[in-house]
């Protein structure tokens, strides 16, 4: 547990742009800075941060907060965990109360397993760095390929010495969790109950998140020929922590010298990576030997558009990376290839090669994909005209795909003119493959609807298992790709399930309570300016009241509001209000506590949501209450501006009241209800009376 004061440096320290940039590449857009939202499909950047709110937020797709919110979305932390971090950033010392049992058995199940992660990365370095065994066979295989002892370190590697269980020992020696050793991937169990070491005698590259958080391993065999039995490397499983498709080899030593040079290279492999950063090439990343998938190509899109992907000139390899290409262009990215000469890959290229010339040769040789699959292909068409056209369906899919109208125009030309076909003939091609695609979408959301649909009504029917064709269905989420009539409905599985019948509660009363939540609003809104006045100004001084003794004593802003809603008995009607007053009154008398700062970085999303809504929206008391033009700001007014503003909360729901007895004494009436027509009649000349007392109050005139 992290203590209030700590956490209110952790808050006052953690600054917008610094944590969002860690992420996202910023440019300034007046005041505010934006870039591409990393928390959906973002094509053009909708995400705002704002330095002087210290609070960010995407116009698209909503998500955003303070810093701590962005964290907790980001990384996908819990809010203890989110303000570790920032602790972490800003080198705040985090003094840990001791845990209950209790608080102990509820740490969460991932802090559990990065915390064994760290522990293993630290141990495997250890051991092949400060062993006998791992400097003479670990350190000695790096070193051995060539590897520098700086590249060594900057990249964790380590050993995991030839023994059956030699981690699983010292892990459970050191205190550590079976259950998150076998979680984790790290140790595995074998049916007859023992454990041993999944990476035993091999040599270990950890594989970090793009903030520097270990989630797993590769591990390669110590064997140069690894034609044998044993499988070059084994990766840690998939876990809570790990997911092989979101992660990137390299990210995170990358992504500075992606955004400075506003390029990525793709590679394959752990070593390809290691081998271009000790050439002086830090824009690197590894798909690790598997497909691209979109979550790896939204990680580097968030830093640049612009990426080239290097092939050791294996010409299956190629083939196979079409549609990894195909969902690069249709997310938007600028895509060039680089091919290495035969049987090169950048790791042995890079033996061969000075620092200069394998730079040079990188600038050199890329070429943009047309290029690329255009010679690739026309050296295997020999001027066969079944092939040709083949190729240029082939080029016609990609160019397709692209969704940009003046990139995909301008691949269109020189398509042409390296194929030396007609431009029309080529944007006729590339319009009806559009065209395929767009039904091919509309199909698949049909089938999605009636999925839906089946769903709801409980029919389990059989659904059409038929997937998709295997092209990219990105570009296709675009609206305006779709014909108007669909473009504008929301899918149906967002409707609720009686959409387009008759509201519940029938015609005939239908009017009345449309006042009825009319004025139910009215209260609402009124309550929601008290809280945002609490959120604002909630532990300031508004005025001063005299205790028993006859002394005068400070009153704070959420002091005064909760004392006049003792008065009359009220709570607020929103649980989201009651519970932010609750709350600064429950901190208020706490040291430093700002209302501010502990609401927006609430825990609570809701509240932290609302909070930041409202602390930072141009709503003021003095505009609402003053006609004329104030210079004094709400904060030098609150002593005027809020007891105006309680006498409008306490009125909205006098008149609330008053609207439902009236619609009961209706009632009462229709059924001949004497006694409760009395009741009713005298509760609102009661009302009436309250009414114009409130009136007078706030300074109104009122005739009865
Ligand atoms: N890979 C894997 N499992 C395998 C083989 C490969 O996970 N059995 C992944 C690794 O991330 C590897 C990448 O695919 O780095 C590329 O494979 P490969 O080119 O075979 O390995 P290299 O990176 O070249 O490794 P080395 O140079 O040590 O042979
Ligand atoms: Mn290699």
């Amino acid at each position: 547990m992290i203590d209030r004061q700590t956490v209110d440096r952790i808050l006052d320290a953690a600054n917008i742009v610094d944590v969002v940039s860690d992420f996202v590449t910023l440019r300034r857009a007046g005041a505010n800075l934006k870039g591409l939202c990393p928390f959906h499909d973002d094509r053009t950047p909708s995400f705002m941060v704002s330095p002087s709110k210290n609070i960010c937020k995407c116009f698209a797709c909503g998500k955003g907060g303070t810093p701590v919110h962005f964290i907790m979305e980001h990384e996908q932390l819990t809010y203890p965990e989110a303000l570790r971090y920032l602790a972490k950033k800003y080198h705040i010392e985090i003094k840990e109360r001791e845990q209950t049992d209790e608080e102990k058995a509820e740490q969460s199940e991932r802090e559990s397993l990065f915390a064994v992660n760290e522990w293993a990365n630290e141990w495997f370095q250890k051991q092949m760095n400060e062993t006998v065994d791992g400097r003479a066979v670990g350190l000695a295989y790096f070193r051995q390929r060539g590897f520098r002892d700086d590249l060594i370190k900057k990249f964790q590697l380590g050993f995991c010495p030839d023994k059956y269980d030699a981690q699983w020992q010292a892990a459970k020696a050191e205190g550590y969790n079976e259950d998150y050793l076998l979680k984790t991937g790290l140790c595995i169990r074998h049916d007859n109950g023992k454990t041993y070491d999944r990476f035993r005698n091999r040599v270990i590259f950890p594989i970090h998140t793009i903030s520097g958080k270990v989630v797993g391993f590769g591990g390669r065999v110590l064997d140069s020929r690894t034609k044998g039995v044993q499988v070059k490397y084994q990766n840690s499983p998939e876990s809570i922590i790990y997911s092989k498709k979101r992660e990137l080899y390299g990210l995170f030593f990358a992504k500075q010298a992606i955004v400075k040079q506003d390029l990525c290279y793709l590679v394959e492999g752990y070593t390809d990576v290691m081998a271009m950063h000790q050439q002086g090439v830090e824009n690197v990343v590894a798909s690790s030997g598997t497909a691209l998938t979109h979550e790896q190509i939204r990680a580097i899109h968030r830093f640049t558009e612009n990426i080239v992907v290097i092939y050791d000139g294996d010409a299956a390899g190629i083939k196979a990376s079409q549609r990894g290409i195909d969902m690069l262009l249709a997310e938007g990215m600028s895509v060039k290839l680089l091919l290495l000469p035969d049987g090169d890959d950048p790791d042995s290229f890079a033996r061969k090669h000075s620092a200069t010339e394998y730079q040079q040769y990188l600038s050199d040789h890329q070429v943009d994909f047309i290029q690329f699959k255009t010679n690739l292909l026309l050296e295997e068409a020999h001027n066969d005209p079944i092939k040709l056209s083949r190729l240029t369906g082939n080029i016609v899919q990609s160019l397709a795909v692209i969704p940009d109208e003046i990139t995909r125009t301008f691949y269109i030309k020189e398509t042409s003119q390296m194929l030396s076909v007609e431009e029309r003939i080529i944007t006729s091609a590339v319009a009806k493959v559009r065209r395929q695609l767009k039904e091919e979408k509309q199909k698949e959301r049909e089938r999605e609807a009636n999925r839906a649909q089946n769903l709801a009504q409980g029919t389990a029917q059989q659904t059409d298992s038929h997937e998709p064709a295997g092209l990219p269905a990105e570009p296709l989420d675009d609206p305006s790709l779709l014909p108007p009539d669909i473009a504008g409905l929301p899918p149906a599985e967002q409707l609720p399930p009686n959409a387009g019948e008759a509201p519940l509660g029938g015609a005939t009363t239908g009017g009345l309570r449309n006042k009825e939540q009319r004025k139910n609003e009215h209260v609402l809104q009124t309550e929601q300016l008290l809280v945002q006045m609490i959120v604002r100004y909630g532990e300031q001084t508004m005025c001063t009241v005299k205790d028993a003794d006859g002394e005068e004593q400070p009153l704070s802003v959420a002091e005064y509001v909760q004392l006049m809603l003792e008065e009359d008995d009220i709570v607020f009607q929103s649980p989201l209000h009651q519970r932010i007053l609750q709350e600064a009154m429950e901190h208020l008398f706490e040291e430093g506590f700002r209302c501010d700062r502990y609401f927006e970085n609430h825990p609570d999303l809701a509240i932290a949501e609302l909070s930041t809504e409202l602390a930072h929206d141009k709503e003021t008391l003095s505009k609402r209450y003053q006609k004329e033009a104030t210079t004094k700001s709400d904060e030098e007014r609150l002593d005027e501006l809020l007891p105006h503003l309680m006498a409008d909360y306490k009125l909205a729901i006098v008149e609330q009241e008053l609207q439902q007895v009236v619609l009961e004494m209706k009632d009462a009436a229709v059924l001949a209800d004497k006694e409760r027509s009395t009741e009713l009649m005298r509760r609102f000349q009661e009302i009436k009376k309250i009414q114009s007392a409130l009136g007078r109050q706030r300074g109104d005139r009122v005739l009865m």
